[in-house]
Protein backbone atom coordinates (compact mmCIF):
# COMPACT_ATOMS: atom_id res chain seq x y z
CA UNK A 1 0.00 0.00 0.00
CA UNK A 2 1.05 3.41 -0.81
CA UNK A 3 1.60 6.25 1.57
CA UNK A 4 -0.60 8.31 0.38
CA UNK A 5 -3.33 5.30 0.47
CA UNK A 6 -2.13 4.81 4.67
CA UNK A 7 -2.94 9.20 4.48
CA UNK A 8 -6.48 8.53 2.97
CA UNK A 9 -7.30 5.58 5.07
CA UNK A 10 -6.25 7.52 8.48
CA UNK A 11 -8.22 10.52 7.56
CA UNK A 12 -11.12 8.44 6.65
CA UNK A 13 -10.88 6.98 10.38
CA UNK A 14 -10.97 10.25 12.22
CA UNK A 15 -14.27 10.93 10.88
CA UNK A 16 -15.72 8.52 13.43
CA UNK A 17 -14.61 11.10 16.13
CA UNK A 18 -16.26 14.27 14.64
CA UNK A 19 -19.85 14.31 16.57
CA UNK A 20 -22.83 16.64 15.14
CA UNK A 21 -22.92 20.20 15.29
CA UNK A 22 -19.31 21.13 16.26
CA UNK A 23 -16.53 23.07 15.24
CA UNK A 24 -13.74 20.84 14.02
CA UNK A 25 -10.03 22.09 14.67
CA UNK A 26 -8.32 21.14 11.55
CA UNK A 27 -4.57 20.87 11.13
CA UNK A 28 -2.00 20.94 8.36
CA UNK A 29 -0.26 18.96 5.51
CA UNK A 30 -0.75 16.45 3.38
CA UNK A 31 -2.72 14.00 5.68
CA UNK A 32 -4.67 16.56 7.23
CA UNK A 33 -5.61 17.52 3.33
CA UNK A 34 -7.01 13.94 2.93
CA UNK A 35 -8.90 14.79 6.30
CA UNK A 36 -10.40 17.63 4.93
CA UNK A 37 -12.01 15.74 2.14
CA UNK A 38 -13.26 13.36 3.97
CA UNK A 39 -14.92 16.49 6.11
CA UNK A 40 -16.35 18.10 3.22
CA UNK A 41 -18.59 14.65 2.09
CA UNK A 42 -20.08 15.44 5.97
CA UNK A 43 -20.26 19.12 6.12
CA UNK A 44 -23.49 19.13 6.74
CA UNK A 45 -23.57 17.96 10.05
CA UNK A 46 -20.55 20.15 11.67
CA UNK A 47 -20.79 23.88 12.16
CA UNK A 48 -17.63 24.43 10.71
CA UNK A 49 -13.78 24.45 11.68
CA UNK A 50 -10.74 26.32 13.19
CA UNK A 51 -7.47 25.92 10.99
CA UNK A 52 -4.04 25.94 12.00
CA UNK A 53 -2.90 27.59 8.77
CA UNK A 54 -3.79 30.08 6.29
CA UNK A 55 -2.82 26.68 3.37
CA UNK A 56 -5.97 24.48 5.58
CA UNK A 57 -8.15 27.83 5.64
CA UNK A 58 -8.28 28.01 1.68
CA UNK A 59 -8.90 24.01 1.60
CA UNK A 60 -11.51 24.38 3.63
CA UNK A 61 -13.50 27.34 2.25
CA UNK A 62 -12.74 26.01 -1.01
CA UNK A 63 -15.43 23.72 0.14
CA UNK A 64 -17.62 25.36 1.59
CA UNK A 65 -16.97 25.00 5.03
CA UNK A 66 -17.08 27.88 7.42
CA UNK A 67 -14.09 28.88 9.11
CA UNK A 68 -13.82 30.39 12.62
CA UNK A 69 -11.29 31.64 14.55
CA UNK A 70 -10.31 30.70 18.35
CA UNK A 71 -10.94 34.65 19.24
CA UNK A 72 -14.70 34.31 17.74
CA UNK A 73 -15.16 32.97 21.22
CA UNK A 74 -15.75 29.11 20.54
CA UNK A 75 -15.66 25.43 21.99
CA UNK A 76 -13.64 23.14 20.07
CA UNK A 77 -14.04 19.51 21.14
CA UNK A 78 -11.73 18.11 18.64
CA UNK A 79 -8.70 18.85 16.95
CA UNK A 80 -7.49 16.36 14.13
CA UNK A 81 -3.87 16.54 12.60
CA UNK A 82 -0.90 14.78 11.30
CA UNK A 83 2.90 14.72 12.80
CA UNK A 84 6.12 14.13 11.55
CA UNK A 85 6.76 11.67 14.22
CA UNK A 86 5.43 10.09 17.35
CA UNK A 87 6.19 7.69 19.75
CA UNK A 88 4.18 5.33 21.87
CA UNK A 89 3.47 7.81 24.84
CA UNK A 90 1.62 9.85 22.03
CA UNK A 91 4.70 12.65 21.99
CA UNK A 92 5.02 14.35 19.03
CA UNK A 93 6.85 16.27 16.94
CA UNK A 94 5.16 18.72 14.08
CA UNK A 95 6.38 21.78 12.33
CA UNK A 96 7.13 20.00 9.00
CA UNK A 97 4.93 22.23 7.25
CA UNK A 98 5.63 24.90 9.07
CA UNK A 99 2.65 25.64 11.32
CA UNK A 100 3.58 24.44 14.33
CA UNK A 101 2.70 27.66 16.55
CA UNK A 102 -1.05 27.75 14.99
CA UNK A 103 -1.32 23.96 15.83
CA UNK A 104 0.26 24.18 19.34
CA UNK A 105 -2.14 26.73 20.36
CA UNK A 106 -4.99 25.44 18.24
CA UNK A 107 -3.93 21.74 20.50
CA UNK A 108 -3.64 23.42 24.05
CA UNK A 109 -7.16 25.02 23.04
CA UNK A 110 -9.00 21.78 21.98
CA UNK A 111 -10.40 18.93 23.85
CA UNK A 112 -8.89 16.39 22.67
CA UNK A 113 -6.59 15.99 19.92
CA UNK A 114 -6.49 12.98 17.47
CA UNK A 115 -3.18 12.69 15.53
CA UNK A 116 -3.35 10.26 12.30
CA UNK A 117 -0.14 9.18 11.03
CA UNK A 118 0.94 6.45 9.38
CA UNK A 119 2.98 3.75 10.13
CA UNK A 120 6.42 5.45 9.02
CA UNK A 121 5.93 8.18 11.48
CA UNK A 122 6.03 5.69 14.54
CA UNK A 123 10.06 5.94 16.26
CA UNK A 124 11.16 4.99 19.92
CA UNK A 125 13.03 8.31 20.48
CA UNK A 126 12.37 11.79 18.58
CA UNK A 127 14.79 13.48 17.15
CA UNK A 128 15.44 11.85 13.78
CA UNK A 129 13.44 14.43 11.63
CA UNK A 130 14.48 17.54 12.37
CA UNK A 131 13.06 19.31 15.29
CA UNK A 132 11.11 22.82 13.56
CA UNK A 133 11.95 25.86 15.56
CA UNK A 134 9.44 28.96 15.19
CA UNK A 135 11.68 31.91 15.52
CA UNK A 136 11.52 35.47 15.78
CA UNK A 137 13.89 36.88 12.90
CA UNK A 138 16.40 39.00 14.48
CA UNK A 139 16.96 36.44 17.25
CA UNK A 140 18.12 34.01 14.76
CA UNK A 141 21.43 33.62 15.35
CA UNK A 142 21.57 34.23 19.52
CA UNK A 143 19.19 30.92 19.12
CA UNK A 144 21.51 29.19 17.33
CA UNK A 145 24.05 29.76 19.81
CA UNK A 146 21.68 28.01 22.53
CA UNK A 147 20.76 25.42 20.60
CA UNK A 148 24.68 24.34 19.71
CA UNK A 149 24.67 24.76 23.33
CA UNK A 150 21.69 21.67 23.94
CA UNK A 151 23.80 19.61 21.33
CA UNK A 152 22.08 20.62 18.43
CA UNK A 153 22.64 21.66 15.02
CA UNK A 154 20.51 24.02 14.00
CA UNK A 155 19.93 24.74 10.01
CA UNK A 156 17.97 27.53 8.89
CA UNK A 157 15.04 26.57 6.52
CA UNK A 158 16.06 28.82 3.74
CA UNK A 159 13.08 30.92 1.75
CA UNK A 160 10.69 29.88 4.23
CA UNK A 161 8.17 32.42 6.24
CA UNK A 162 5.80 31.06 8.57
CA UNK A 163 1.93 32.44 8.35
CA UNK A 164 3.38 34.46 11.31
CA UNK A 165 5.98 36.28 9.66
CA UNK A 166 8.76 34.54 11.68
CA UNK A 167 11.82 31.87 10.28
CA UNK A 168 12.34 28.55 10.58
CA UNK A 169 14.82 26.90 12.35
CA UNK A 170 15.29 23.18 12.39
CA UNK A 171 17.34 21.29 14.88
CA UNK A 172 19.39 18.33 13.61
CA UNK A 173 21.17 15.29 15.68
CA UNK A 174 18.86 16.07 18.80
CA UNK A 175 18.34 12.38 20.29
CA UNK A 176 15.08 13.56 22.29
CA UNK A 177 15.20 11.07 25.16
CA UNK A 178 13.10 13.40 27.94
CA UNK A 179 10.71 15.14 25.07
CA UNK A 180 8.76 16.74 28.42
CA UNK A 181 11.94 18.68 29.50
CA UNK A 182 13.76 19.25 26.48
CA UNK A 183 10.23 21.42 25.20
CA UNK A 184 10.18 23.06 27.77
CA UNK A 185 14.14 24.00 27.84
CA UNK A 186 13.47 25.57 24.32
CA UNK A 187 10.60 27.59 25.31
CA UNK A 188 12.99 29.61 27.20
CA UNK A 189 14.80 30.11 24.56
CA UNK A 190 14.38 34.06 24.35
CA UNK A 191 13.36 34.41 20.51
CA UNK A 192 11.66 31.23 19.88
CA UNK A 193 8.19 31.33 19.76
CA UNK A 194 7.10 27.49 19.13
CA UNK A 195 9.35 24.49 19.25
CA UNK A 196 7.61 21.40 17.49
CA UNK A 197 7.61 18.98 20.59
CA UNK A 198 4.57 18.16 21.83
CA UNK A 199 5.07 16.25 24.85
CA UNK A 200 3.13 18.57 27.34
CA UNK A 201 0.11 18.44 25.09
CA UNK A 202 0.39 15.63 23.27
CA UNK A 203 -2.42 13.76 21.28
CA UNK A 204 -4.78 11.98 23.15
CA UNK A 205 -5.56 9.63 20.59
CA UNK A 206 -3.21 8.70 18.06
CA UNK A 207 -4.59 6.79 14.89
CA UNK A 208 -1.78 5.22 12.59
CA UNK A 209 -2.48 3.59 9.66
CA UNK A 210 -0.35 0.62 8.11
CA UNK A 211 -0.79 -2.42 5.51
CA UNK A 212 -3.07 -4.28 8.22
CA UNK A 213 -5.48 -1.11 8.36
CA UNK A 214 -5.90 1.79 11.41
CA UNK A 215 -4.65 0.77 14.69
CA UNK A 216 -5.49 3.27 18.19
CA UNK A 217 -3.33 4.21 20.58
C1 LIG B 1 2.67 20.95 9.77
O1 LIG B 1 3.35 22.04 10.29
C2 LIG B 1 3.04 19.71 10.49
O2 LIG B 1 3.02 19.73 11.85
C3 LIG B 1 2.30 18.50 9.96
O3 LIG B 1 1.27 18.09 10.80
C4 LIG B 1 3.28 17.41 9.83
O4 LIG B 1 4.39 17.96 9.16
C5 LIG B 1 2.73 16.21 9.11
O5 LIG B 1 2.57 16.51 7.77
P1 LIG B 1 2.22 15.41 6.71
O6 LIG B 1 0.87 14.91 7.01
O7 LIG B 1 2.29 16.16 5.40
O8 LIG B 1 3.28 14.35 6.80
Amino acid sequence: MSQDDKKKNVAKAAIAYIEDNIIVGVGTGTTVNFFIEELAKIKSRIDGAVSSSDASERLLRQYDIPVFTLNNDIEVPIYVDGADEATQYRHLIKGGGGALTREKIIAAASKKFVCIIDDSKMVSTLGVFPLPLEVIPMAQNHVSREIIKLGGYPKLRVGFTTDNGNIIMDVHNMKIESPLELEQSLNQIVGVVTNGLFAHRPADILLIASNNGVKKK
